[in-house]
C-alpha cells in the first residue's frame, strides 16, 4: 500500500480538485484507492456526494476501541471508497495532541496501517494549514504532492514546507510539487514554467492549466474525467496521473 498526501499551507490551490482526480484515476485502472478527507471543509467528501451521518467520536478511534474502518463509505464510482470528513476535526486534533503527549507515536500512520489489507493506494487531502495532523501526514505519507500556482506568493508557501522538511529531518525529496491554474496568457505564469526556480527540482513535469470547465466539478459533483474525458485539463489530470504513478515506482 502507497499512501500520498496533496498538501499546501496556501489555500484554494487545487489540493482537493487534484486529489479527487487522481484518485478516479487510480480507481478507473482497477487499483482498490481510499481517499480520506482530512479538512473540515470536506470538500472532497462534498465531491464524491458523501458524508458521515452519525456522529463519530475521534476519542474511540485514536485508541483503538473503534475500527478507523467504520469510517470508510463506497463512492459512485467502484475501487474508489472515502473516509468522509464528518467527525470533528476540532476534537481530533485535540485528541491527537493528547495522544502524542502521552508519548504516543504518529497516530495517523497508526490509523492508515490496516488499510493495506484493502486497498493499494491511499490519498489524503489536507486541510490548508500546519498543524499536529499535517505534521503527522508529513511523516506517514510515501509522497507529498504541492500544487502551486506559477506566483511567487505560491512559491514562498512551498519554500516554507520545504525548510520545515529540512528543519524536522523529513525526506525534502518526498516532496513533489506541480504547477496548477496556470494562464500562459499572464507573463509571470509562462516565465515560471520556462524557468522554474532550482527548489521544484523535485517537480512533476504535467502542469494543468485554468479552465472554467474545473468548476463543473462542484455543479456535477462529481471527478472532471467522470463527465469529461475531451479538454485539454481532464486530459492534463490524467497526464498527471501518469507522473505521480512514475513518482510510486520509483520509491
Ligand atoms: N485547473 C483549474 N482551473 C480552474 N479552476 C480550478 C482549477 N483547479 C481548481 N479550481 C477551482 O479553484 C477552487 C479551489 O480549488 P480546490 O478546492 O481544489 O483548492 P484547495 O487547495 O483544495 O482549497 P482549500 O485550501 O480551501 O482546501 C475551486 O473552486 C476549484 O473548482
Ligand atoms: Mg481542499
Amino acid at each position: 500500500m502507497e499512501t500520498i498526501a496533496f498538501f499546501n499551507l496556501k489555500g484554494g490551490v487545487g489540493k482537493t480538485t487534484s486529489a479527487v482526480n487522481i484518485a478516479w484515476h487510480a480507481a478507473s485502472e482497477g487499483i482498490p484507492t481510499l481517499i480520506w478527507d482530512l479538512d473540515p471543509q470536506g470538500a472532497t467528501s462534498w465531491l464524491l456526494k458523501s458524508k458521515v451521518k452519525t456522529k463519530h467520536e475521534p476519542k474511540r478511534f485514536l485508541s483503538g476501541k473503534t475500527p478507523i474502518g467504520k469510517l470508510v463509505k463506497s463512492t459512485d464510482y467502484s475501487n474508489l471508497d472515502i473516509i468522509p470528513a464528518g467527525f470533528s476535526y476540532r476534537n481530533f486534533e485535540q485528541q491527537l495532541l493528547e495522544t502524542s503527549s502521552q508519548g504516543k507515536k504518529n497516530l495517523i500512520q497508526k490509523m492508515i496501517e490496516p488499510f493495506g489489507e484493502h486497498y493499494a493506494l491511499v490519498i489524503l487531502d489536507c486541510p490548508p494549514s500546519f498543524s499536529l495532523l499535517t505534521e503527522q501526514v508529513f511523516d506517514t505519507a510515501d509522497a507529498l504532492f504541492i500544487p502551486i500556482i506559477p506566483t511567487h506568493l505560491s512559491l514562498r508557501t512551498f519554500e516554507q514546507t520545504y525548510e520545515f522538511f529540512k528543519a524536522n529531518k523529513l525526506k525534502p525529496k518526498r516532496l513533489h510539487a506541480f504547477f496548477t491554474m496556470v494562464d500562459r496568457r499572464r507573463t509571470l505564469h509562462r516565465v515560471m514554467l520556462q524557468h522554474p526556480p532550482a527548489v521544484l527540482k523535485n517537480r512533476l513535469a504535467t502542469a494543468i492549466p485554468y479552465a472554467a470547465i474545473v468548476e463543473q466539478m462542484g455543479e456535477q459533483r462529481a471527478p472532471l474525467p467522470a463527465f469529461d474525458t475531451t479538454t485539454v485539463v481532464s486530459n492534463a489530470y490524467k497526464q498527471l496521473w501518469l507522473d505521480i504513478k512514475q513518482t510510486l515506482n520509483e520509491l
